[in-house]
């Protein structure tokens, strides 16, 4: 696997669009909000609880009337990736497009929260590389598969055991653990709340004074 990402081009260089100069740009709905923008990602296997502690983190954002945003893999499957099934090729197009929307609404002042498998480190990457630094902040949540089989909440890790799903990560597709997460939660052994609290206190530290 290459270790830098690659990020995919226009195969027709000649239609690629000239941009518009906007007079609102990312510092405006800033200002105007009142504080910044940046993603967070969150990563690991069905069932670890990306959901669950993204939700929390959004509700204690909100609370303090800062402007989010919550892009979560189930959902976006009803919509803007109801045609992807999950194939290697269909997981990096799943991801390569939250990337996009994610970047928009960062873009728009937004804290945007995206809760994917994202299974494989390349990919990752490649989102990431859309961000500047400190805009990116992945965060891996692990859990063990013991204890996310164990949980099942949907019923899919014993479907996939029976062979009734097929690619299903963590049984016949693979995780690939996250090589250098900026946060990671082990959700075996820590609450919902303690999880949401790491994640404030991070975002707290690096951005204490912006
Ligand atoms: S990703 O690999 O492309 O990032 P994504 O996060 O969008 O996956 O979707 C994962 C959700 O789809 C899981 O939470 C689970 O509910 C459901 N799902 C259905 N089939 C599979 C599968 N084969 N592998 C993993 N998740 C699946």
């Amino acid at each position: 696997m290459s270790s830098s990402p690659v990020l995919p081009t226009n195969p027709d260089e000649q239609s690629v669009p000239v941009l518009h100069s906007f007079e609102i740009e990312r510092q405006n709905h800033s200002n105007l909000k009142g504080h910044r923008s940046l993603l967070l990602w969150f990563t690991g296997m069905s069932g670890a609880g990306k959901s669950s502690i993204a939700n929390r983190v959004q509700a204690n954002l909100h609370e303090h009337r800062l402007h989010t945003c919550l892009l979560d893999g189930d959902q976006l499957r009803r919509g803007l990736s109801v045609d992807l099934g999950f194939s290697d090729a269909d997981r990096r197009e799943n991801i390569r497009r939250t990337a996009e929307v994610g970047k928009l609404m960062v873009d728009a002042g937004v804290i945007t929260l995206v809760c994917l498998i994202s299974p494989f480190e390349q990919e990752r990457r490649m989102a990431r590389a859309l961000f500047a630094p400190d805009d990116f902040i992945e965060i891996f949540v692990d859990a063990p598969l013991h204890v996310l089989e164990q949980r099942d909440p949907k019923g899919l890790y014993a479907k996939a055991r029976q062979g009734l799903i097929k690619n299903f990560t963590g049984i016949d597709s693979p995780y690939e653990r996250p090589v250098s997460p900026d946060i990671v939660i082990d959700s075996a052994t820590c609450s919902i709340d303690q999880a949401a609290q790491i994640v404030e206190a991070f975002l707290q530290n690096r951005f204490a004074a912006s």
